[in-house]
């Protein structure tokens, strides 16, 4: 079949598998590509398991897999063919020299665009997905300009707002595809491509434009306001913790003012996650490198609150385990940073793990899906961990159970036969408030929500 476009993405990652398997599934005349510098990863897209679990992703890459998607190694042949790229390389925080543990490292972005200048035999519109700090957009347009090259390279900015465990239909339904470009005539064609391809599936309403440094900032303050407002919401669950309010009934009577909205405004451990750390403290890295003290401190205050809440959490199982955990038994509930995914970067679940280890408790630790990242991200760590998929034998024997994500299945749990397979006093500490905690109290548990009075069986 003749495609009207060739469309490549560099990078075959949680953003750039699932981003691409939609545009491939809505745009039946084009053809996508996607390669990676990592062959294990795509010999996983190009398997019957894939590298990622998110739902309704194995569904929509077998419709569209050999026809118009395809997962390749040959990066160099890949440039030469394709006419649009997408960059989604991963843009971790630097962790040495300057800018260490706040600024994005943009090495693997950086190499992705000498490699498109190497490889090129034609002109190419070269759009960023990633998420980067405002101006990078420059330093490619640098590059790739930094050869005497007839070849012209319009680069555009087209973060992606998708969501894990729900990638898909955020896919599928965007609230706002966002492009930025320059205004120039060679800008504005290469943006007329780009809301062409999305126009396959996306109402026009839904496209929005603007400059590319507007498109770079505004992915990092989405992400950040988004944060802040968990930031927000677990900073008043610890003023609920010392006077006998109830989070969920104070964010109700918040969110249902229209002004504030519902959304994002669940208590619990803190975010975790690849993006909402890393982004807010790029934008923290920007404000002061603009000299802009306040407003760095004000954003850096998010990150230091959810640090502060997974603090609490930690303490408030220590003390009402009577003051040492040491030899008794706690069984983690989800270690994936949200329910739906096995991802586990930044999970909150991470530092939690390592601090009750730190107090020589046991671990048994159950997750549906992210059992195999777990393994990795406590490796190295000193203590005993065992990993139990199945909830029931991973709760037997033990003192606590321990919530940290917030799966479907763990609502539905029969808490009267895991009660009678653990070791009383039976504690639960529901670091995502997600179970009835009043049932779980009639049954005999000691529970501790977050933002909420704890039910306990002891008088004082
Ligand atoms: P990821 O680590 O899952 O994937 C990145 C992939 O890029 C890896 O497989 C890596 O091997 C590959 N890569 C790195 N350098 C390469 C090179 N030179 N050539 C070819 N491949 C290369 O990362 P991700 O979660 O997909 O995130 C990618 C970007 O998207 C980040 O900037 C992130 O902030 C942003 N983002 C992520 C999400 C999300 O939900 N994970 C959502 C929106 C935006
Ligand atoms: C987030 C954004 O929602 C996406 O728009 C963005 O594209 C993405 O980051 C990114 O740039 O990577 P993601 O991190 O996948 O998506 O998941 P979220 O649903 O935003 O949850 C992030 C964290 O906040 C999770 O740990 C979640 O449990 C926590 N959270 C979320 C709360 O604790 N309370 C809430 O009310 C909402």
């Amino acid at each position: 079949m003749k495609f009207k476009k060739k469309i490549l993405c560099i990078g075959a990652g949680y953003v750039g598998g699932p981003s691409m398997a939609m545009i491939a599934y809505k745009c039946p005349d084009y053809r996508i590509t996607v390669v990676d510098i990592n062959p294990e990863r795509i010999d996983a897209w190009n398997s019957s398991e894939l590298p990622i679990y998110e739902p309704g992703l194995e569904q929509i890459v077998k419709k569209t897999r050999g026809k118009n998607l395809f997962f390749a190694k040959d990066i160099e042949n890949q440039i030469k063919e394709n006419d649009i790229i997408f960059v989604s390389v991963h843009t971790p925080t630097k962790t040495y020299g300057t800018g260490a543990d706040m600024t994005a490292d943009l090495q693997y972005w950086e190499k992705t665009a000498r490699q498109i200048l190497k490889y090129s035999r034609s002109s190419k519109i070269v759009i960023e997905k990633s998420t980067l700090p405002v101006k990078t957009a420059l330093a490619m347009e640098k590059i790739l300009s930094s050869a005497k090259s007839k070849f012209k390279f319009e680069v555009l900015s087209n973060p992606e707002f998708m969501a894990e465990g729900t990638a898909i239909s955020d896919l599928e339904n965007p609230d706002r595809v966002l492009i930025g470009s320059h205004e120039t005539k060679n800008g504005l064609k290469a943006r007329a491509e780009l809301i062409k391809l999305y126009s396959h599936w996306v109402p026009k309403e839904n496209i929005i434009t603007s400059n590319i440094w507007s498109s770079e900032l505004s992915k990092l303050v989405a992400n950040a306001f988004l944060a802040q407002r968990v930031s927000s919401i677990n900073s008043i669950s610890a003023l609920c913790e010392k006077t006998d309010a109830d989070v969920s009934e104070v964010a109700k009577a918040v969110g249902m003012d229209k002004r504030i909205g519902d959304k994002f405004l669940k208590a619990g451990i803190g975010f975790g996650g690849s993006c909402f750390k890393k982004d807010i403290l790029n934008l923290v890295y920007l404000c002061r490198f603009y000299d802009l003290k306040e407003v760095a401190s004000y954003w850096e205050n998010v990150v230091r609150i959810n640090e502060y809440q997974q603090e609490r959490f930690v303490s408030n199982i220590l003390h009402s385990m009577f003051g040492t955990l040491a030899g008794k038994k706690i069984c983690i509930l989800g270690f994936a940073f949200k329910a739906d995914t096995g991802d586990t970067r930044e999970s909150p679940a991470i530092y939690i793990s390592q601090k009750l280890l730190m107090e020589h408790a046991e671990l048994i630790i159950s997750d549906p899906k992210a059992l195999k990242n777990a393994a990795v991200d406590l490796s190295g760590i000193k203590g005993k961990v065992k990993y139990i998929e199945d909830p029931y034998q991973a709760a037997a024997g033990c003192h606590a159970l321990v919530i940290l994500t917030d799966w479907d299945l763990y609502r539905k749990l029969d808490f009267h036969k895991i009660y009678k397979s653990m070791v009383k006093p039976a504690f639960i500490f529901d670091g995502r408030n997600i179970i009835d905690h009043k049932k779980c109290f009639s049954i005999g548990f000691n529970v501790h929500p977050v933002g909420k009075p704890a039910l306990s069986h002891f008088k004082v």
